[in-house]
């Protein structure tokens, strides 16, 4: 995690997915954020997602600019900050019916980029994301230190969740996702769900899953969305919001790769390298 010693100190990513839709991405996306600003953590959260239940919504926020004001040239990818709860930052979805996903593929990476030239101090970054695996879901993933991958007991998000591990591993040279049960009857239920995971993705993906553990299906974290506040601090003794205590606990150990600056540039590297590789691949076909 940052070493929280000012701006030159890279942050840590963590890209929340699914594959499926409605598991509870932004919501663990949210008390995530929340719980590491409550650490003591500077945190970002930014809402690639323009789904009707996002994150400015379900905290109650009024973003005066978005991610697609900023595509338009009408402000700085600073200009969108907005203030949440305990000093958590937040980065409001594109509105208006642009998606995300529909961005073209150099605009995620220069998204991407932007992210890492920002000039405010933090210590770690949550992506919520969309369902699915467009290119954009994939590229914040690429680009992120860690992968959340939230799955609950229903047979599509297993399913989806094994596809979008699929794609990130085979294609997006991610080799560790750490997996997350939501909405769980007890905490057998969610080791059973990573397992059932693990199962298929050892025999079939180079990837390794760690188990993050599971949040509980809480009426108080319903309760809390309705009062537009994070359940660790609407309902700070509920049984979801100390799961998410712990599980943001257990994400401040993570460590980035030994000597790296960070994923973002990684990421462009890779990505750089490809583009040359598919280059010279074209020249030496014609
Ligand atoms: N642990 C939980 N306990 C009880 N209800 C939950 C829990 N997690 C999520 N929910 C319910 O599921 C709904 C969907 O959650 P959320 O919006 O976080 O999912 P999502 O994966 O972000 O959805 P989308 O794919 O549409 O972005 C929430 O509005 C909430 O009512
Ligand atoms: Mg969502």
């Amino acid at each position: 995690m940052g070493a929280g010693d000012g701006a030159s100190a890279v942050p840590t990513v963590i890209a929340v997915a699914s594959g499926k839709g409605g598991v509870g991405k932004t919501s663990v996306s949210i008390n995530l954020a929340a719980s590491l600003v409550n650490a003591g953590q500077r945190t970002l959260l930014l809402d690639t997602d323009m789904g009707l239940a996002n994150v400015d919504v379900m905290l109650g926020l009024a973003p005066r600019f978005t991610l697609a004001d900023v595509f338009a040239g009408r402000c700085e990818l600073q200009d969108t900050i907005l203030q949440g709860p305990n000093g958590l930052l937040i980065v409001p979805a594109a509105s208006g019916k642009r998606h995300m996903t529909e961005l073209l593929p150099q605009q995620h990476v220069g998204l991407v980029h932007a992210f890492s030239q920002l000039e405010v101090p933090l210590d770690v970054m949550v992506v919520d994301n969309a369902a699915g695996i467009a290119d954009g879901v994939l590229t914040f993933c690429q680009a992120a230190q860690d992968v959340v991958v939230v799955v609950c007991d229903e047979p599509a998000s297993v399913t989806d969740a094994y596809a979008l591990i699929k794609v990130l591993s085979r294609e997006r040279g991610v080799t560790r996702v750490q997996v997350l049960a939501n909405q769980v009857q007890n905490p057998i239920e969610g080791r059973q769900l990573f397992e059932k995971l693990e199962r298929v993705t050892s025999r079939f993906l180079d990837v390794t899953l760690n188990y993050l553990g599971a949040i509980p299906r809480d009426e108080w974290l319903r309760r809390a969305i309705q009062r537009q506040e994070a359940v660790v601090d609407a309902f700070p003794s509920s049984p979801s919001a100390l799961a998410f205590r712990d599980i943001a606990r257990r994400a401040r150990q993570w460590q980035s790769p030994p000597g790296a600056r960070g994923h973002v540039e990684f990421f462009l590297e890779r990505l750089v390298a490809r583009a040359t590789a598919a280059t010279s691949a074209r020249s030496a076909a014609a």
